[in-house]
């Protein structure tokens, strides 16, 4: 699976017109590199969706919690994206980026008196209220400012999408959001409406991650009108926005088939014209979240092959000096991906091997069963499609510090976070 900006030039692997083994030469490994082309045309193809199938009554908000680094924050900022944020550092990174505040949905089913504090002190845009503490804490906080805090609510549509159990969130035996079934939606807007220095806006939902029907998102967008239409009814109050969550699917591998980004506007677009007319409701503003899809395939990780270990008629393995620290998905969820010999990007994959990483766990492997071309100590391994969830999702287990990342445009490249040493390891340590 080699894709548009990824290349093969003599022999190895480049990404944005970049050479991948002088990459990991001038940066060293591991090295999680992104294309920054690739990411700008994803967001100009949702935005573009937006326009082309909504009238441009919407706006797309990038999911930073897929990677979230000022870069990013700056780049979805210029291609005139809002931004989903989940927790305070995340908020802070948007805001030490200059993100606009107003085009912030600040997330998460358990925000801290202190994150609620610093998003009314920096003016987020929406707040996504998860539960009625939060609704409280909130509408108590803005009143001893005296801001008005703007809300959409997370809902749980009763979704099923077929994705890993993990990363299922839109049916009734989640953490997050509240209830159709049980009336506890439309009581939690009951109660904002006459809540004060609380501005009700609208719902939410997000129903997985890594979906690639378009019917699960139609559906919830059919629920999610018809409960408009219930709150209209029984409160008179307008529902304005309707934000629909991300989770559109990528490919990490040959199995997995993304549906077109502009698919998704356009399917949902009918459902929800439909739905106001047989409602006679006015169309509300839409909002997106992809995240996985903005980013994930711009970016890939690049490691040095250590020590070979081919245990007879069982399998081979194939260390890197990388692993689960750097990107905790295999361990997670079995996460597939594919794998290049980047300096024998042209040759054939001849190998099937386990790729280890170096951590003091038997379960740190990046994949098994892998095709690879034959790998030998010292050559470059890329692992693609590792943007999403994978430097955000990083951590120092057995103290290992966080790899750079570099961003490329047009065959430049340039650091955007540099490599953390043994020292920013220790630096809170008393
Ligand atoms: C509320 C919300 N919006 C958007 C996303 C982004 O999902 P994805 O990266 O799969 O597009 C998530 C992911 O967990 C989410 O919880």
């Amino acid at each position: 699976m080699i894709s548009g900006h990824l290349g093969i030039k003599e022999n190895t692997l480049t990404i944005g017109g970049a050479d991948t083994v002088e990459l990991a030469k001038e940066y060293g490994t591991p090295l999680y590199v992104f294309d920054e082309n690739k990411i700008r045309e994803c967001c100009r193809a949702y935005v573009n969706s937006v326009e082309k199938y909504y009238g441009g009554n919407g706006r797309i908000h990038y999911a930073s919690k897929a990677m979230c680094i000022k870069e990013m924050c700056r780049i979805v900022a210029e291609e005139n994206l809002g931004i989903d944020v989940v927790s305070g550092g995340e908020l802070y990174t948007a805001y030490a980026a200059g993100f606009p505040m107003d085009k912030v949905c600040f997330h998460g089913n358990n925000k801290t008196p202190d994150e609620i504090a610093m998003a009314l002190e920096f003016g987020v845009g929406r707040f996504v209220v998860d539960n009625e503490y939060e609704l409280e804490t909130l509408s108590r906080m803005a009143r001893e400012k005296g801001v008005t805090a703007h809300v959409l609510f997370r809902i749980k549509p009763g979704i099923d999408a077929h994705t890993h159990d993990f990363v299922k969130t839109g049916q009734i035996d989640s953490k997050f959001g509240v209830a159709l079934e049980t009336g506890e939606a439309l009581d939690i807007i009951k109660k904002a409406l006459k809540t004060d220095n609380i501005n009700y806006c609208g719902i939410h939902c997000h129903i997985a991650s890594q979906v690639f029907e378009v019917k699960p998102f139609c559906e919830a967008a059919e629920v999610m009108m018809d409960f408009i239409k219930v709150i209209k009814d029984e409160t008179g109050a307008d529902t304005k926005e309707l934000n629909l969550g991300g989770g559109f699917g990528v490919a990490y591998g040959d199995a997995d088939t993304p549906v077109a980004y502009d698919k998704y506007m356009e399917a949902v677009s009918d459902v929800i014209h439909k739905k106001c007319e047989e409602h006679n409701i006015a169309l509300p503003f839409i909002l997106m979240e992809p995240g996985r899809s903005i980013v994930a395939a711009a970016g890939i990780t690049l490691y040095t092959v250590g020590g070979i270990k081919e245990i007879p008629d069982i399998r081979t393995y194939v260390s890197i000096d990388g692993g689960m620290a750097d990107n905790p998905r295999y361990i997670l969820y079995q996460s597939e991906y594919t794998f290049c010999v980047a300096n024998k990007a042209a040759e054939p994959k001849s190998e099937v091997v386990t790729i280890a990483g170096k951590c003091c766990e038997s379960g740190d492997l990046l994949g098994e069963g892998v095709k690879l071309q034959k790998a030998q100590i010292g050559d470059t391994l890329a692992v693609l499609t590792t943007g999403a969830y994978n430097y955000s999702m990083a951590s120092h287990y057995n103290r290992i510090p966080n790899p750079a990342v570099v961003m490329v445009r047009d065959g430049k490249s340039r650091v955007v976070v540099k490599r953390e040493t043994f020292e920013d390891v220790i630096k809170n340590d008393i």
